[in-house]
């Protein structure tokens, strides 16, 4: 197994300042979903097929044309810019996995009430959110997770979603919602968050699921191990 030697995980807040760090986590971001499962690296605009980083000698072979068009990138960087910026505030937590003096990966959440978050997801989850944690006001909305295909598998991940899960828990927030994917293939993170007590709380034809569950000392320990 290998280990966390030489990542450092970092808080990070947006500011003028953390330009440069801003632009090294939009590239991470980027890279993370070029690589599997995702392969979300260029795109016909014409037709709308997509490929990932692992065609690349192939979309050479085509001089990285696809209907008489040039591709053009998935997640153009202005896109993931104002992305970022819309989700991570200076309420939110993110963390970042440093190394190499580069950023490999990212982690973030933040609150919302449960009709913001009902809106923004597009599905109703009020009902079920009710049935298993009662009326809440607010809850921890746990967005996004990514590492680089190259430093996966060292528990990084693992690592930036305990510092997110401590915020909560300072902010007092006790239900934490997720949105991951069950099928085609379910995701790793739909995986761990099923193995951690996690409810089904809407499903989506897509395959794409809301999960949610109490965020405990508990559960924080068993992330930990
Ligand atoms: C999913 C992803 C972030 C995992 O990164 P990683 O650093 O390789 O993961 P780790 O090494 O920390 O995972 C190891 C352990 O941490 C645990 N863990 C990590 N994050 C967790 C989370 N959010 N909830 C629960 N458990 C978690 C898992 O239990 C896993 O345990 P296991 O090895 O016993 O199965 C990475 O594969 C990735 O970036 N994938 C593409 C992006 C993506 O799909 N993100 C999720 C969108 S739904
Ligand atoms: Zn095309």
């Amino acid at each position: 197994m290998k280990n966390l030697n030489g990542v450092s995980i970092l808080r990070y807040l947006p500011s003028s300042e953390n330009q440069p760090l801003t632009a090294q986590l939009v590239e991470c971001y980027r890279d993370v979903f070029s690589a599997s499962p995702w392969h979300e690296w260029l795109k016909c605009e014409k037709c709308g097929k997509y490929w990932g980083i692992k065609d690349q000698e192939l979309l050479a072979s085509w001089k990285f044309h696809h209907c008489n068009s040039p591709l053009v990138d998935f997640w153009p960087r202005e896109t993931v810019l104002s992305e970022l910026q819309h989700e991570i505030t200076p309420e939110s937590s993110c963390w970042l996995a440093c190394a190499d003096e580069k950023v490999v990966g990212f982690c973030w959440g933040y609150h919302a009430s449960i009709s913001e978050l009902q809106k923004k997801l597009g599905i109703s989850i009020i009902a079920n959110a009710e049935k298993y944690f009662g009326k809440q006001t607010l809850i921890a909305y746990q967005d996004e997770v990514g590492v680089i295909s190259s430093y996966r598998g060292r528990k990084i991940a693992k690592a930036m979603v305990a510092h997110r899960l401590n915020d909560f828990l300072d902010k007092k927030l006790t239900v934490g919602i997720v949105r991951t994917r069950q099928f085609p293939e379910p995701s790793e993170t739909y995986l761990w968050y099923k193995r951690l007590g996690y409810h089904t709380l809407a499903e989506y034809e897509d395959g794409r699921v809301i999960l949610g569950r109490k965020l405990d000392e508990n559960l924080f320990s068993r992330l930990n191990d």
